[in-house]
């Protein structure tokens, strides 16, 4: 049995899969996010490690005394910084997090060839602009860094006591050269960091170390190997076989990411989209991400008064369409296609007659059109799909499917364990790694469960309204910038 654990935003998730990729258990613990100022995002990292052994405690004993490996995937592109003792000395800042838009444009402005190295516009949700941001206002913080970690691998230092990364979770720190899988002095040196600081680069599914006897005995756990894991979006990806050229996936979560497999680096930086490694040897990917999606809708749901979110989709899908009430569902800035940490989230065309079943179907058409805009990024860029496959909790609306296929004109497929997403993908990593067996030939194929093909009457409809839309951030996006 393999140990799969994702370090989300909302919450940590653990799975256990057989030798064979069958689902045998899985459990969740949810976590809290803090906000402390406009544009800020933090969480704690020991509420993570704490997080995540109330997860694997829940496994039940006999399944976790029979476990072999385990593979990790989590939340990409936050700073967690570690000092001499391996203690973090701030609260890690997030991938939502937008702070850094000042350091983002200085480092652009001094480094001018760093764009065609690490692929993508240098964006304040990634990891080197927010240290760029720790040199500049918390210059004893910056002076006593060890280390900088993404989330997932301090898990792995609790765990293992080791300092260790993956290509795919790497691309997203803005210190990786994506083209040739490597960390990039030319990067390293635009933010006065060493190489000593960061961890030790590994592919997805190679073992970067063991569990620390202690770490066994607490958590009932043989001393088992762990692998270098991925990023949340690859693993995704892995978790739903999403692992040849031109295979693609929309991950519906707490962000929004259309991901397309591809065997090149293919990069389009003045779109806000990202060109990354895959978590698999020689494999490339894009992505399309927007910063506000499933948790768009649930904040709607929230603000309206509904107890339950999944009251609210049924209502929206109940009340339909509204002409003319829209939502710019930004509600953490942007990134793909408008880079913009200023934008902010908007309704549009309300009535004294408007009920909350109107906002919220706004909200998940606005969730749908900002990933049209997205997804045109991508396919601008040289991607190519014939469809797409559905994960994360937003998966679980087959009404919301229905509108994002029209928006997009793509078939979207829906799997079996669609919502086991990302850590379903880090067991693979490990079942696969430690058993030495390729991924590509051994992912199990999940049972294909719904597929929906958009319309034409409503692919007419939205295509009009999307136009609309677009007016709605261009018209107001000067308010934004003060
Ligand atoms: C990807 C991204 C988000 C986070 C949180 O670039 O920022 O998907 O990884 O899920």
């Amino acid at each position: 049995m393999f140990l799969g654990i994702d370090l989300g935003t909302s919450s940590i998730k653990a799975i256990v899969i057989d030798d064979d990729g069958n689902n045998i258990f899985e459990s969740n613990q949810v976590l809290s996010i803090s906000y402390p100022k406009p544009l800020w995002a933090e969480q704690d990292p020991f509420e993570w490690v704490e997080a995540a052994e109330c997860a694997i405690l829940k496994i039940p004993k006999k399944i976790r005394a029979t476990l072999k490996g385990m593979g990790l995937s989590g939340q990409m592109h936050g700073a967690v910084l570690i000092d001499k003792q391996d203690k973090p000395i701030r609260p890690a800042i997030l991938w939502n997090d937008g702070r850094s838009y000042q350091e983002c444009s200085e480092l652009e402005e001094m480094n001018p060839n760093l764009v065609d190295i690490i692929g993508h516009q240098i964006m304040p949700g990634f990891t080197s602009p927010k240290i760029a941001w720790i040199k500049k206002y918390e210059r004893r913080n910056f002076s006593s860094i060890h280390k900088i970690l993404l989330p997932k691998d301090f898990l792995r230092l609790k765990w293992c006591g080791d300092y260790a990364t993956d290509t795919s979770d790497a691309s997203g720190t803005m210190w990786l050269n994506i083209r040739e899988r490597k960390w990039s002095q030319l990067a390293l040196d635009a933010s006065e960091i060493s190489i000593e600081q960061l961890p030790e680069l590994f592919e997805g599914q190679q073992i970067t170390g063991s569990i620390t006897k202690s770490v066994s005995e607490k958590l009932g756990i043989p001393i088992i190997p762990i692998i270098a894991g991925a990023g949340d979006q690859a693993a995704g990806a892995i978790g739903s076989s999403v692992i040849s050229p031109k295979d693609a996936s929309l991950a519906l979560g707490t962000s929004g990411v259309i991901f397309i497999v591809t065997d090149g680096f293919l990069p389009n930086p003045l779109q806000g989209t990202h060109a990354f490694c895959h978590s698999i040897p020689s494999t490339w990917h894009q992505m399309a991400v927007i910063l506000s999606a499933a948790s768009a809708v649930d904040w709607c749901a929230n603000l309206t008064g509904y107890d339950a979110p999944s009251d609210a989709y049924d209502d929206a899908e109940r009340k339909g369409s509204s002409e003319k009430v829209m939502f710019l569902p930004y509600l953490s800035g942007e990134r793909t296609p408008h880079n913009n940490p200023h934008a902010s989230g908007m309704l549009y065309g309300l009535r004294s007659s408007t009920d909350r079943a109107t906002i919220i179907h706004a909200a998940l058409e606005g969730v749908a059109f900002a990933l049209t805009d997205g997804y045109k990024a991508l396919i601008n860029a040289g991607g190519q799909c014939d469809s797409i496959s559905v994960i994360g909790g937003g998966s679980r609306s087959t009404y919301w499917g229905k509108i994002i296929a029209n928006c997009l004109n793509k078939t979207l497929i829906y799997k079996n364990d669609s919502k086991c997403g990302p850590a379903k993908g880090a067991a693979e990593l490990a079942r696969c790694g430690i058993m030495g067996i390729n991924i590509l030939e051994n992912l199990p194929e999940s049972p294909i469960v719904r597929v929906i093909e958009p319309e034409k009457n409503y692919t007419e409809y939205y295509q009009n309204k999307i136009s609309e839309w677009r007016k709605l951030y261009q018209n107001t996006r000067e308010f934004n910038q003060r």
